[in-house]
């Protein structure tokens, strides 16, 4: 979604800004601004385009100041173009801001207001924050903000100037992300925390109906009412370093490459004397564990293919019974939600709004909730209270890969724990699992280094008309995730079908110009797994196989193979997501595909 910035201390603020916004581009970019505060006017530039097209224009306009603020925009109400770019000013110039969500009420707003003579020149529902403000506006910039958030619906981060307050930057927050900053002197906000790690560690993630004023000197709350209240700061953990691609082309590629690390890194201080111990985040007891019959699963995308390969994991585990959700569904069907439930939210960025949404309504129906996310303060994290943070870093690259291996080693060592709390886990299984795991850092090591062999293979296959993944048991959560990254990042048609379905209707599509991607390890299933692609083959389809390492009757079928290191059968996905994922990225790199920013993706869904 759209990206916010801004900026006030001794730097030259428009720099800062702009480095912020580049950051953030990766939420959405298509149009982008910038405004300053300077001697009682607010002076401001917008582009249609990218970061780099806006920094060249702020240049030109020799555009400076001590404090600003700045937004890369994905369009929602009114298309891309430079009017409908953020920022936005009232039309007395006394108030300038930027937003990111939904104003819902924005029409009637702007139909009162314009029978008060009030000028719109946007088709954007944030203009009617922005003239409403300037419309209340009498020199008390908090008086003002509070008479807005009563007067506007929807969800949205706003980030206020006002012509006379050039030494304060103001902030409103409702179901849209936004973070605070401060040191030495300086304040910042950002939707995201990666865009402050340069500056700052310290860190406010602002609440639900919370108001800020941000000055050199310090960082202020306020509720929707006015009234002050003490804010505790966050320490970030993660680096600035982590921020950059270093000497990949892609951001996707560098985190493909973390992989090994983020495995080792997610295992680290989980495992006690060979077996699983979640002891430090969950202090759950065995009766607890028990009485929760029923698991629900709830997430979005990739985060939501993750729970579905924990699923198959875990039903080898324990007595599990388990449900995978898609969040935007989750809400809004009737399923008995209770004290008997664990539902666990799954969300890499912890801000997607189903998934927020969803634990909402679970947790007011009495369930235990439990969050798996990679950003610790998110609003999902800090909502719900009981979470396991993926220590992945932060992640760039639009397409999710390496917080999917981070979020399946976590939904594994959940899903032993939870069958070890309830006296399901047999200690040699444990102890079996466990080591297994310890070996999948170095397996994927082994993996990337067949990164030449998938992208000749990739370049074979790039004018295909679309793609099938097919897979059958543990094999098929990894197919779904490949057919989902490679449709992001290629724009090629590519679905994922358990392969014992594909003859139910799927198969009338296959041709010889439609690859099957059939990921057949060497398991139970695997000679049924064959037969399908024994199917497709009748029907011409090219056959790519993601078969085991020391699987020679495979090339009997096709000579386009990419074999995987053997490893415990319930860990199938972890070993097939690497290849899956590094031919998605060379099928896209041979399309010319804009691979970290992909068309029509933001990485953050904050609206619904
Ligand atoms: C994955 O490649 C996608 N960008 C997308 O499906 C993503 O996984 C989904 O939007 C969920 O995001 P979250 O994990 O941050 O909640």
């Amino acid at each position: 979604m759209c990206g916010i910035m801004g900026y006030i201390g001794h730097r030259e603020a428009t720099n800062v800004i702009l480095d912020g916004l580049a950051k953030h581009e990766y939420r959405g970019y298509d149009s982008a601004g910038i405004a300053v505060v300077k001697d009682n006017e607010i002076l401001e530039v917008r582009t249609i385009g990218r970061v780099s097209v806006l920094a060249a224009k702020v240049a030109a306009a020799g555009l400076t100041g001590e404090a600003g603020i700045g937004h890369t925009r994905w369009a929602t109400h009114g298309g891309v173009s430079e009017t409908n770019a953020h920022p936005h000013i009232s039309s007395d110039k006394r108030v300038v801001l930027v937003h990111n969500g939904i104003i819902e009420n924005a029409r009637e707003i702007r139909k009162d207001l314009e029978l008060r003579g009030i000028k719109f020149h946007t088709e954007t529902d944030t203009e009617s924050a922005v003239q409403y403000l300037g419309y209340v506006y009498n020199g008390d910039p908090k008086e003002a903000i509070v008479k807005l958030t009563k007067r506007i619906r929807g969800a949205f981060a706003l980030v206020i100037m006002f012509y006379d307050r050039p030494g304060e930057i103001w902030t409103a927050r409702k179901g849209s992300p936004l973070v605070v900053g401060h040191a030495n002197g300086e304040g910042f906000c950002a939707s995201d925390p990666t865009a402050l790690l340069e500056y700052t560690r310290v860190v406010w993630f602002m609440d639900d109906d919370e108001i800020a004023r941000i000055t050199r000197e310090r960082c202020e709350f306020f509720d929707f009412a006015g009234v002050p209240h003490n804010k505790e700061p966050m320490h970030l953990d993660w680096d600035a370093a982590m921020t950059s691609r270093g000497e990949y082309p892609h951001f996707m590629l560098k985190e493909i490459h973390e992989q090994p690390d983020v495995v080792a890194h997610t295992l680290l201080g989980r495992i006690a004397g060979g077996g699983v111990d979640l002891s430090r985040e969950l202090s759950w007891t065995p009766e607890e564990a028990k009485k929760w019959r029923k698991i629900h699963f709830v997430a979005c995308g990739t985060s939501h293919y993750a729970t579905v390969a924990a699923a198959y994991i875990m039903e080898n585990l324990g007595k599990f019974d388990i449900r995978t959700e898609v969040a935007s569904e989750y809400r809004y069907r009737n399923m008995t939600i209770d004290s008997e439930t664990l539902a666990v939210f799954v969300s890499q960025s912890g801000e997607t709004a189903d998934t927020l949404h969803a634990a909402r309504l679970a947790k007011s129906r009495g369930a235990k909730c439990l969050v798996i996310t990679n950003v610790r303060g998110s609003t999902i994290d800090r909502e719900v209270g009981e979470s396991i943070i993926t220590p992945a870093g932060p992640e760039i690259g639009v397409a999710a890969t390496k917080t999917f291996t981070a979020q399946i080693t976590a939904l594994t060592l959940l899903g032993m724990y939870l069958a070890k709390l309830r006296g399901e886990l047999p200690e040699d299984s444990e102890r079996r699992l466990i080591s297994a795991l310890m070996d999948i850092p170095g397996k994927l090591s082994l993996l990337l280094a067949k990164e030449k062999e998938i992208e000749e293979l990739a370049r074979d296959f790039a004018d295909a008309r679309g793609f099938f993944f097919i897979g059958r048991g543990i094999a098929y959560p990894p197919a779904l995730e490949g057919a989902l990254k490679l449709k992001e990042i290629s724009y090629l048609h590519a679905e994922a079908y358990p392969a014992g379905e594909m003859k139910h209707g799927p198969i009338a599509l296959l041709d010889k110009e439609l690859p099957v991607v059939a990921l057949v390890p060497k398991n139970s299933l695997w000679e049924k797994t064959v037969s399908n692609i024994e199917e497709s083959m009748a029907r011409r389809s090219p056959i790519i196989a993601l078969a085991t390492e020391g699987d020679n009757e495979i090339k009997q079928y096709t000579d386009h193979v990419i074999f995987t290191p053997a490893t415990e059968p319930e860990l199938y996905p972890f070993v097939a997501v690497i290849p899956l994922q590094l031919f998605a990225y060379y099928i896209a790199r041979q399309r010319g595909c804009d691979i970290d920013m992909p068309r029509n993706l933001a990485k953050s869904v904050t609206v619904e």
